[in-house]
């Protein structure tokens, strides 16, 4: 039973990463941090989910909900830093609970964050193909075969059904061609992402320096519409809910602790990397909601590229440029978030397969590449699959759970170090412990209990796949069995 939280002794930890045996490359400086992490944040959920939280939840207060769930995520992101400066570790929250609260929640966590990388990479590849369809039709009046573009299955009303569809080629390619860039080397993957980021940035704010211009300031009013009697509608409740709905756009900038191996210096840019990225996303989602709130009605907002319509709506066809300029922001921000998350998730497989938890198979590094290949390319096959041809509308809400989930247990872990090893070394400290790991915590736990039940009940059913394969496998070839 005491094997179930035994934990890996932070020594053991440091020493792992300081040693440079492991075979990845040390590239990445400050500047590729903040981008990776603007590259894993800016994507579906200011470009779609945005309209939805409004239109469904809060209103024009959407950008309310922005303020509450970044406030959040800012709260989890100062405990995530300690941590990655500390033990700075492939494995991320994994490692950082296998330090604190032990081997079984370790395994959770790990298990918790292929909701966040591996089905989210899924579901924005999804996505990402949609707007490809858009704008291959919009920009060169090509029309691709819708059959080739969807999945065979899809889930309508509780139900898997099947559909006319063969298979969705537009997305599984795109994660082929970012996997192979993932494989080859972490620089160039880190360049590929500059690009995608600064394109998406300069047509973001475009969009809220040209929307300010359209703003009719009667939409705004009032900011916080009147609650309509029910839970979440409007109203104070709706802003906590739009938080809930909206934080998948937050997503992603913990993926930048999973890069610490590979980080010049990640004592010190560990922290710039996730509060740097977070801060100047925060700001973009509050305008851009701002201005798209302001062009047009609220209410009419529940549609599939909001942006898009609010400016179709406020312009007309005087700014059909900025369209296309946005749907190229949405190709761009997309492929750059699916990059980086698929970077995270096979470093976390890769140091569970370093633990034991995992065979021991996936924790090679390319002699040349310095990548974890294996790693890489397995989860380039599982996420091309499930983008391919599962309904992943059944999966956009249990990323989100799984990731409050994951950063809850940061936040708590970072209490429970404090007591545990009040004198080891910290490069960078998070301020106001306990106040801050605890409101952090309560903010994630408190959007995770506003998502619908039955994705909690897909949580649950996860975690037990999860268990099994722990109770079958991990448990019995953890590391910690052997001495060191
Ligand atoms: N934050 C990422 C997005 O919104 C996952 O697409």
């Amino acid at each position: 039973m005491n094997s179930l939280f035994r934990t890996k002794p932070i020594e053991r930890l440091q020493a792992e990463a300081g040693d440079d045996s492991h075979g990845l490359k040390r590239v990445l400086t400050r500047t590729s941090l903040i981008s990776l992490g603007i590259g894993a944040v800016i994507g579906t959920g200011i470009f779609v989910l945005t309209g939805h939280a409004a239109a469904d939840f809060a209103g024009p207060a959407v950008a309310l909900s922005y303020v509450l769930s970044g406030i959040g995520c800012l709260f989890a992101g100062l405990c995530y830093a300690e941590y990655a400066a500390s033990i700075p570790i492939a494995g991320s929250a994994y490692t950082y609970t296998y330090a604190t609260l032990g081997e079984l929640m370790a395994w959770i966590i790990g298990w918790d964050l292929i909701l966040e990388y591996l089905f989210a990479a899924s579901t924005v590849a999804v996505g990402w193909s949609k707007y490809f369809i858009y704008f291959m039709k919009d920009a060169f009046g090509i029309h691709l075969p819708e059959h080739l573009c969807r999945a065979p299955l899809d889930y309508v009303d509780g139900h898997i059904v099947q559909t006319a569809h063969t298979m969705n080629i537009p997305a599984m390619l795109l994660v082929w061609v970012i996997t192979v860039l993932l494989v080859i080397g972490i620089k160039e993957s880190a360049r590929f992402n500059n690009i995608m980021v600064v394109i998406k940035v300069t047509i973001i704010l475009m969009i809220i320096g040209i929307g300010w211009g359209y703003i009719n300031w009667d939409n705004l009013t009032p900011f916080i519409p009147e609650n309509t009697g029910e839970l979440g509608k409007y109203g104070w409740s709706g802003v906590g809910k739009g938080a809930a709905v909206i934080f998948f756009a937050y997503i992603g900038f913990d993926a930048v602790s999973t890069a610490a191996q590979e980080t010049k210096n990640p004592q010190k840019d560990m922290f710039w990397g996730m509060i740097g990225s977070l801060a100047i996303c925060g700001v973009l989602f509050v305008g851009v909601s701002i201005v798209v709130c302001g062009m047009v009605s609220y209410k009419e907002l529940h549609v599939d590229a909001p942006v898009v319509y609010a400016f179709e709506k406020a312009a007309g066809d005087g700014l059909k440029w900025l369209r296309l300029a946005v749907e190229l922001a949405v190709l761009a921000g997309l492929s750059s978030v699916i990059l980086v998350l698929l970077m995270g998730q096979p470093r976390v497989f890769f140091s569970m397969a370093k633990d034991g938890l995992l065979p021991a198979f996936f924790a090679k590094v390319h002699p040349k590449f310095g990548t974890p290949h294996i790693t890489t390319i397995i989860t380039g096959i599982l996420c091309s699959l499930l983008a391919g041809f599962l309904p992943l509308n059944l999966l956009g809400e249990l990323v989100s759970i799984g990731t409050l989930l994951a950063f809850a247990v940061v936040c708590v872990g970072i209490i429970v170090l404090r007591k545990t090893r009040p004198d080891m070394p910290r490069p960078y400290r998070t301020p106001w412990v306990p106040l801050v790991p605890v409101l952090g915590a309560g903010l994630c736990i408190l959007q995770s209990v506003l998502l619908p039940a039955d994705t909690w009940l897909r949580l649950i059913v996860w975690m037990g796949l999860g268990l099994v394969v722990y109770f079958l496998y991990g448990r019995h070839h953890s590391r910690l069995k052997q001495p060191s």
